[in-house]
């Protein structure tokens, strides 16, 4: 039977702050630069605060793209070089890089894996399109599942809906990460698992990673989507009982 290799990483905090960083999107005239600079320096100087970079931190259209204007944007090359120095601020503090979506748009056409060569040149694990974590809090133990996400859905509920399906892929997970959406919600289920002579509750959760993208001339705003809030969450992972807030 195939297998994956899980992560393993262990911290000693009384709560552990996980705000996952992607959809960044640099290299459009949308991108909130500010607030993502505001937010690296955030994971930098929180001592018990750690990152995970979910794809599409740069936004890399080109001529092959249907959707965006490669005109008004920052060069590809300027995007990588800018991200890499960014990204790397924070790497010590990052469970690794995902692929994704605007990252397959170099990927295609020219077979060169651009995820791949950015998270070597900031020195953090290539996780391709989803990762399974064990994160240790003292000596809780929380189930984590990250993936950029894929697909079109527009709706609050629909993007939510795809995320728990997602989960629902694992018998024992605590909490999934869905980037791709946009968006910055989340929801939690109840699930009952038999252990032993007894059937247990277990409570997940599934997030959305937000975006940095302003809405106002963007390509949500030019097809008629909601616009949402921008910005990453935070996740607390409390270090002495098994217990999970998102903010
Ligand atoms: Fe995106």
């Amino acid at each position: 039977m195939e297998s994956e290799k899980i992560i393993v990483r262990k911290f000693n905090f009384d709560e552990l702050l996980l705000k996952p960083i992607g959809d960044v999107h640099y290299g459009t005239p949308y991108c909130d630069v500010e607030l993502f600079e505001k937010d690296i320096e955030c994971i930098k100087s929180t001592d018990n605060m750690i990152t995970i970079f979910m794809g599409d931190e740069m936004d890399l259209s080109n001529k092959l793209c249907k959707n965006d204007s490669v005109y008004e944007n920052i060069s590809p090359q300027r995007q990588l070089e800018y991200m890499v120095d960014k990204l790397k601020e924070v790497a010590p503090k990052s469970l690794g890089q995902l692929d994704s979506n605007h990252d397959a748009w170099v990927d295609k056409p020219s077979g060169i894996k651009i995820a791949k060569i950015r998270s070597n040149l900031v020195g953090v694990p290539f996780l391709a399109w989803q990762q399974t974590f064990k994160i240790y809090v003292n000596d809780i133990c929380y189930n984590i599942v990250a993936s950029h996400g894929y697909g079109g859905s527009t709706s609050t509920t629909s993007k939510l809906e795809r995320g728990l399906k997602f989960i629902r892929g694992y018998d024992n997970i605590d909490l999934g990460l869905i980037g791709h959406v946009h968006d910055n919600n989340h929801a939690k289920e109840m699930i009952k698992r038999i252990e032993d002579n007894t059937v247990e509750y277990r409570l997940r959760y599934v997030v959305e990673t937000g975006s940095y993208l302003k809405y106002k001339g963007s390509y949500a705003e030019a097809h008629g989507y909601s616009p949402s809030l921008i910005g990453t969450p935070i996740i607390r992972l409390s270090g002495k009982e098994k217990k999970i807030i998102v903010e």
